[in-house]
């Protein structure tokens, strides 16, 4: 039996990689399967909070009672959002969007020609820092999937996407981050506050997260 602590409260959460087409047959991802996101949105709901789910491509099935948006494209993901922003209590940002995307789709199929292929990519808009730019009561939760200095790194997207707190992973360990049932976390928040969190589900991590949303509810 969860306690429904977040009855009347409305939550996006953001879950799994985007994707980028280069031609009808090729895209570029990353290793992102959502998991992180769906296990936030179905505690989220248990605990009676009005969740959307927004979803680039995963293989995970619709959480019971939640009502999902699919994306494919960063563009695609900010735009779902922005439907949402002005009317939501918290935005949760577990999902991977690509930063970059090639310049060019192609049409046609690209055919093989001799020696290397070259596909420029430009930048995706950062989805996180657009909405912290717009926030007002909003509650933001970033998360920083990263592979090397993760505090420092983590301390500098909360600054640069004006996040209430982050929850760091390190991707290169195992168990954590990417496509794994477990994850290990650092939670920062922007008073300089670091809470270390061994390694357990992402069912567990989702209490913990939603918890600490709860408090700056109150
Ligand atoms: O999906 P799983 O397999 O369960 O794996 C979970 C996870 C590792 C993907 C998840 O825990 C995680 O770390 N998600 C964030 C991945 C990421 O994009 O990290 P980042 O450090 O590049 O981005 C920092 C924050 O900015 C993230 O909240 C991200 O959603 C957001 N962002 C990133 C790029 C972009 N263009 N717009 C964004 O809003």
């Amino acid at each position: 039996f969860t306690k429904r602590t977040l009855l009347n409260k409305k939550i996006v959460v953001t879950a799994g990689p985007t994707i980028e087409k280069i031609d009808p047959v090729r895209y570029i991802t990353n290793f992102s399967s959502g998991k992180m996101g769906y296990a936030i949105a179905i505690e989220a709901k248990k605990r009676g909070a009005d969740v959307i789910l927004i979803s680039g491509p995963t293989n995970l099935d619709k959480p019971d009672g939640i009502k999902v948006i699919n994306v494919n494209t960063t563009i695609e993901m900010l735009k779902a959002i922005e439907e949402y922003f002005d009317e939501i209590d918290v935005l949760i940002k577990a999902a991977a969007p690509l930063d970059y995307r090639p310049e060019v789709v192609s049409d046609k199929k690209i055919k093989k020609q001799d020696g290397s292929l070259n596909i420029k990519l430009v930048r995706n808009p950062d989805i996180l820092a657009y909405f912290g730019k717009l926030k007002k009561k909003q509650i933001l939760v970033g998360f920083a999937a990263e592979t090397n200095d993760v505090i420092e790194n983590a301390i500098k997207k909360i600054r640069n996407k004006n996040l209430d707190f982050i929850v760091a992973n390190d991707v290169t360990v195992k168990n954590a981050g990417f496509r794994s049932n477990t994850n290990i976390a650092t939670i920062i928040d922007n008073k300089g506050n670091v809470n270390d969190y061994p390694q357990m589900s992402k069912e567990e991590l989702a209490k913990i997260i939603l918890d600490r949303v709860e408090e700056l509810l109150s």
